[in-house]
């Protein structure tokens, strides 16, 4: 695959988004497009590891090429690296968009795409990350630090859980009275807020680029 910058690709940029589970990152994309608020781009496919997931069921409803491809579908770890090229190939994706994707992604996959896989980590990176740091356990062990805020990262990935380098963050408050749940939900609120924005950056006005 050719390995392209963002910023020398012909809009509209073609996005593939990767998520494992609610998928509530991926609807803002789709309504951020809709509306016209996130411009020149467009989801061309929606690849997912779980075939239950709310990111797949929301693709399907919206007439978005959805795909489940995992270790389970393809368990021969070449195959299911094809398998993820052939489909980010017929679909001519230009930038993958993690969402809530649990999976690391193969190293290949890393290279072909330099500076064009961006993730979100539901705390304030380099804290609270790496393996075993997603869903709840995040916000536990924020609260449990004793923190008194936490909020959004935004990185390019590497081939290390959320150590690829930060691209943006957003801070939240934690309050006295927080649960993990209370904080999970500010922190998702401040993800919705953010995530789309720094794509429109990313694609619209590079020279501001990070
Ligand atoms: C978000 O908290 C995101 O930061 C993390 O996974 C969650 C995905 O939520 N990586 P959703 O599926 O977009 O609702």
């Amino acid at each position: 695959m050719e390995k392209k910058t963002l910023s020398s690709i012909k809009y509209p940029i073609n996005i593939a988004v990767f998520a494992s589970g609610t998928g509530s990152n991926f609807r803002v994309f789709i309504e951020k497009i809709e509306s016209g608020d996130l411009k020149n781009a467009r989801i061309v496919a929606v690849i997912s590891n779980n075939s239950k997931s709310g990111a797949l069921n929301l693709a399907k409803s919206r007439g978005i090429p959805s795909y489940h491809i995992s270790t389970y579908t393809h368990p021969d770890p070449e195959d299911y690296e094809q398998a993820l090229f052939k489909c980010l190939k017929s679909r001519g994706a230009d930038m993958i968009i993690l969402a809530g994707y649990m999976k690391l992604l193969p190293p290949s996959l890393i290279q072909a795409y330099p500076n064009r896989i961006i993730n979100i980590h539901p705390a304030l990176l380099p804290r609270f990350g790496g393996n075993g740091m997603y869903g709840k356990n995040v916000h536990e062990a924020v609260i449990r630090s004793g923190a008194k805020e936490s909020g959004v990262t935004i990185h390019y990935v590497n081939a290390q859980y959320d150590e690829g380098p930060i691209i943006a963050r957003s801070k939240v408050p934690i309050l006295p009275e927080d649960t993990p749940e209370s904080l999970a939900e500010r922190v998702l609120k401040a993800e919705h807020d953010l995530y789309w924005r720094v794509v429109d950056r990313l694609i619209n006005k590079p020279s501001r680029s990070y």
